[in-house]
């Protein structure tokens, strides 16, 4: 939520801030603002909108300054406005600062600050920091950013400017991700690595508490108490032409276009078919080559949020078939305020792409503390998550940057049905020769998926005679159930359509009092062993008037003459139908939100990395 950004260095400020930003507007895209130093003091220039709106307000004036902090905003108190937007000054605009998190005793400061004479401007949680900040303000900005913390609750990454000291920014952190940019003659700051990429790979991940100083030449992290300490420097090895779109008119077209290769990636590094012995899964990087799992393992708990808990759902119905092991899936949101109950025989898997979602990172350490072991799948190598879970499986992703996530969810299941696979052979209920089926079936995935895509234009067709449905609902049972959940969500969040997602098998117990003549049904038909029960359900909403369009295997005859619309896709195990089905699902959400005129890497209201309750 949110993207900070900050500059000291030699070249000029401004152009390396809006860059940043640019970099970082799916975080959150309802105002954005910078701080400079320049040749008038500090001067500040925000503005509602989109970073475009930012640059033309600017364009105008000359800002030569060679130090600077920007924000662009994802609004949690008060609304998106210029006044709203950040960096937000203290009274007597001594002190910059942006921030990213919710500031949970934001009132009580607030009253205590109007009690000692103090105004504010703003709704925001933001200028009650650089109040409080220019408080304990005397003649050292470092000090009086580490006095400031003390008194906040809540989660924070902070970047801080001060007038009367240009040499350098302050940089703090709390339940909020922030990394330091170390250059040569420069340093940076930012909430995420791509603002940072085309100037250093080398990095600081700031931990809880920890306070950054940025000089031109140095940056110096400190701990609560004030003391210097040593921190490791971390290589970031994305490729920065992976955050760039490569010619695709949006990222998620290019994402969804990456996952052939995502899959592969993901796949190759954990499978291995030496010649003359049977293929196997390596799992040494959580620890699953030994048997603990098989012998130990009583239940597996499954949390996460948004599409990652669509992949948890997946995951489930994976671990239950392939392991023959229980398994409980839930929100996050929900799961870190029930009283989950734990014994040390469980592990809890937790899932995001980003890392550092606020309700994950809450859940996976209420499961730890409960005694759950914890395995972490994530996308972003130094992320909160896999700091803090010990045990990570890397989703080889690459950076994801369009809000609506493609590339990361698919290579999330991949990552599960691995796990999953292991551990039925580590729980012996895979036999050798099933589980060569199973790993040819995998490898052939990505080849499958690119074979999807390649029959882009036929999704692209059926889009344009349905963009304008106002109803919109996926339908179909086990495997399938899940993966209409993913794709109901694609559609909802780019193209504002109503879509929903129910199992086959519920729709008579009520969702069907909502379909009529202006539905459009999609039926996930990849279940074999319930294609009769899935015509059944075509039936009963066809007798209501939607129309149906199904996606099956390319083999399948089953549904010809019953739906008005049949997509076909490369037939894989029925288990690992989801990687494939939900791409058609992915491209036509993307095709309704061009046809409807969006932009659906930035949809409305919502935000890629969600790190505030
Ligand atoms: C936000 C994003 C979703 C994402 C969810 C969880 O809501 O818009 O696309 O699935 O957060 O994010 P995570 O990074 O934890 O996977």
């Amino acid at each position: 939520m949110c993207g900070i950004v900050g500059y000291i260095g030699g070249k000029e400020a401004l152009p390396v801030l809006l860059n940043g930003l640019k970099r970082l507007e799916y975080r959150g895209y309802d105002s954005a603002g910078i701080a400079l130093f320049g040749p008038e003091g500090l001067t500040v220039h925000k503005s509602k909108g989109r970073i475009r709106e930012l640059e033309e307000k600017i364009s105008a004036e000359k800002l030569p300054g060679m130090a600077g902090i920007g924000h662009t905003r994802w609004a949690t108190h008060g609304e998106p406005s210029d006044i709203n937007s950040h960096p937000q000054t203290d009274a007597e605009g001594r002190v910059a600062v942006v921030h990213n998190g919710i500031i949970e005793n934001y009132g009580r400061l607030k009253e205590w600050l109007i009690s000692k004479g103090l105004g504010f401007k703003s709704e925001t949680d933001t200028e009650v920091v650089a109040n409080l900040i220019n408080f304990y303000y005397k003649d050292d900005i470092l000090s009086a950013v580490r006095e400031a913390v003390k008194r906040l609750e809540g989660s924070y990454a902070l970047g801080i400017i001060a007038a009367g000291e240009s040499d350098r920014i302050i940089a703090v952190r709390r339940e909020s991700p922030l990394v330091v940019g170390l250059g040569k003659g420069e340093n940076l700051i930012a909430s995420d690595v791509p603002a940072l990429l085309e100037y250093t790979r080398e990095v600081y991940y700031l931990e809880d508490g920890e306070i950054a100083a940025l000089y031109r030449d140095r940056a110096e992290v400190y701990n609560g108490e004030g003391q210097v300490i040593e921190k490791e420097v971390s290589l970031i090895r994305w490729d920065a032409a992976a955050a760039e779109k490569g010619g695709f008119e949006h990222f998620m077209l290019k994402e969804i276009h990456e996952q052939p290769r995502a899959l592969t990636d993901t796949l190759r590094a954990r499978i291995r078919t030496n010649t003359g012995a049977a293929a196997s899964i390596d799992l040494e990087e959580i620890g699953f080559n030994k048997s603990w799992a098989a012998e130990n393992a009583g239940r597996v708990v499954i949390t996460a949020c948004g599409t990652a808990w669509h992949a948890g759902v997946i995951g489930k119905y994976a671990f239950e078939r392939y392991a023959g092991i229980p398994v409980d899936v839930d929100t996050a949101s929900e799961f870190r305020y029930r009283n989950p109950v734990f014994d040390s025989k469980d592990i809890c898997i937790v899932i995001s792409q980003s890392g550092e979602t606020a309700d994950t990172l809450a859940a996976m350490r209420l499961a730890k503390q409960r005694g759950a072991g914890i395995i972490a799948i994530t996308n972003v190598a130094g992320s909160t998550l896999a700091r803090e879970a010990g045990l990570v499986m890397y989703t080889w992703a690459g950076p994801e940057i369009a809000v609506a996530s493609t590339k990361a969810f698919t290579t999330q299941l991949a990552c599960l049905y691995l796990i999953a696979l292991k551990f039925g052979v580590l729980r012996g209920r895979i036999q050798d020769t099933d589980m060569v089926k199973y790993i040819e079936a995998l490898e052939a995935i990505p080849a499958h998926a690119e074979t999807i895509l390649s029959g882009k234009a036929n999704i692209q067709r059926f889009a344009s005679l349905q963009f304008n449905k106002n109803k919109v609902f996926f339908m179909g049972r086990l495997f399938d159930y899940a993966a209409c959940l993913e794709s109901a969500l694609k559609l909802k969040e780019i193209s504002y359509t109503h879509s929903e997602a129910f199992a086959a098998g519920e729709i008579k117990h009520g969702p069907i009092a909502l379909v009529d003549t202006s539905t459009l049904i999609v039926a996930l038909c990849t279940q074999s062993s319930l294609f009769d029960k899935m015509e059944s359900s075509i039936t009963q909403v066809k007798a209501r008037g939607a129309a149906v369009a199904v996606i099956t295997w390319e083999d399948c005859k089953h549904f010809d003459g019953i739906a008005d619309e049949v997509f076909r896709i490369p037939k894989t195990e029925d288990g690992f139908s989801p990687i494939l089905s939900v791409i058609p699902a992915q491209l036509f959400a993307y095709y309704c939100s061009v046809l409807r005129g969006l932009d659906p890497d930035k949809p409305r209201n919502l935000a890629k990395s969600v790190t505030v309750e």
